[in-house]
């Protein structure tokens, strides 16, 4: 028998799964930050996901609404088994490693797990006869953008590996959509923010390189203060500007995604941003509106690569998936994101710089 996480209990059972394997969907490094906020919402419309991950970066507690199956995407013959096992309709594929600064030191590493395993995983979903897939892009395979808000339409020029592993990984979608009617959407998000608002689950990178939650460490004092890349940029308080989309709002439009191709919709991509962008200065002025607490700020220099500015425009996932974000407002962002940082499990590495 497969371990079956606590909380599991809340959704369809797997006996009542298995006789309609359509509500069977395998999502691959589920026990991940966003993820586990996808798995939350496919039981809320009905699936059981069946988490497939190594657990390098995720946590078996963010598993619980559907079975973990440890294992990583490079192993084919783990695949083979928990694909015959469960017999998935589709895949919601979260599976990567994500630290832009490491993918430009150590670039193999990027392209083996990102490019290579999901290579491996699309070969068995082809001989498992999975015929679906939806896929964590990102707004990384862009690069410097030439226009604000960003379009699906936009160039792709990635400026470092992990953006172009997953822009590989776009090609290739296409690729076994045309020889093997393997039909995907590949969901580009901005930057996830927040946290369940029932504090089910939430945000527990280690190490942790993400805005919102640094700023909370130094709102909790886990960490002394949080350095400002740079003010001098082409803004109205010259900090960065940059889309944070509520990770919840992300979930959702899986959901709406997997939908569409199960009403015959073609392979696509979508952006998922909120479409405002917010300074970073803007960023920790709402975490002391929201936490009422002090937090100390240093300035440092500008860091390669960073643009001024990234907003996307996501009214194509608005219009065609009827897709409607309902966390768009960056107090409520951070709120959530506050409320799961004072629980237990919602303490993130207070050691890596802020982005
Ligand atoms: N967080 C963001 O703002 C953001 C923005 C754009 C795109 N994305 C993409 O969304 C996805 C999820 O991001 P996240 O922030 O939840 O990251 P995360 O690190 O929390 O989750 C990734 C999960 O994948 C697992 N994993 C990694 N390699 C694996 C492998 N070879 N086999 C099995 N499991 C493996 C990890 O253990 C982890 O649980 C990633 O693909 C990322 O590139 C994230």
């Amino acid at each position: 028998m497969p371990h079956l996480s606590r909380g599991f209990s809340r959704c369809t059972s797997l006996a009542e799964s298995k006789n309609n394997s359509n509500a069977v969907v395998l999502v691959t490094g589920g026990a991940g930050y966003i993820g586990s906020h996808a798995c939350k919402a496919l039981a809320e419309a009905g699936y059981t996901p069946i988490v497939f991950d190594n657990l390098v970066y995720g946590h078996r507690w963010a598993v619980r609404w559907g079975p973990l199956e440890v294992g990583d995407i490079a192993d084919r013959e783990r695949l083979d088994e928990v694909m015959r096992r469960y017999r998935p309709a589709a895949v919601m594929h979260f599976a990567a490693f994500t630290y832009v600064g490491e993918s430009v030191t150590d670039p193999g590493k990027y392209y083996r797990n990102n490019v290579a395993g999901t290579l491996t995983l699309l070969e068995a979903m082809r001989d498992h006869a999975i015929r679906r897939m939806i896929f964590s892009s990102t707004c990384a395979t862009y690069g410097m953008p030439r226009q604000i808000p960003m379009t699906e339409s936009h160039p792709q020029a990635p400026i470092n590996p992990y953006g172009a592993s997953k822009l590989m990984i776009e090609r290739i979608l296409g690729d076994f959509d045309a020889a093997h009617d393997l039909r995907s959407v590949s969901l580009r998000y901005f930057n996830a923010a927040g946290a369940d608002p029932q504090n089910e689950v939430g945000e527990a990178h280690d190490p942790e390189t993400h805005l919102v939650p640094l700023v909370l460490d130094a709102a909790a004092r886990r960490r002394a203060e949080i350095t400002i890349f740079g003010d001098d940029y082409d803004t109205a308080d010259g900090t960065c500007i940059r889309d944070y989309i509520h990770v919840t709002d992300l979930a959702q439009a899986h959901v709406l995604a997997l939908q569409a191709l199960e009403s015959g919709a073609g392979s696509t991509a979508y952006n998922l941003g909120n479409g405002q962008g917010f300074s970073v200065r803007e960023v920790i002025d709402c975490a002391r509106r929201v936490t009422g607490r002090e937090i100390p700020v240093v300035m440092g220099t500008r860091r390669a690569g960073d643009p001024a500015r990234l907003v996307g425009d996501a009214s194509r996932a608005i219009a065609e998936l009827g897709w409607s974000p309902a966390y768009a407002n960056l107090d409520r962002i951070v709120a959530t994101a506050w409320a799961w940082h004072q629980s237990p499990r919602g303490s993130a590495s207070a050691e890596a710089p802020a982005s």
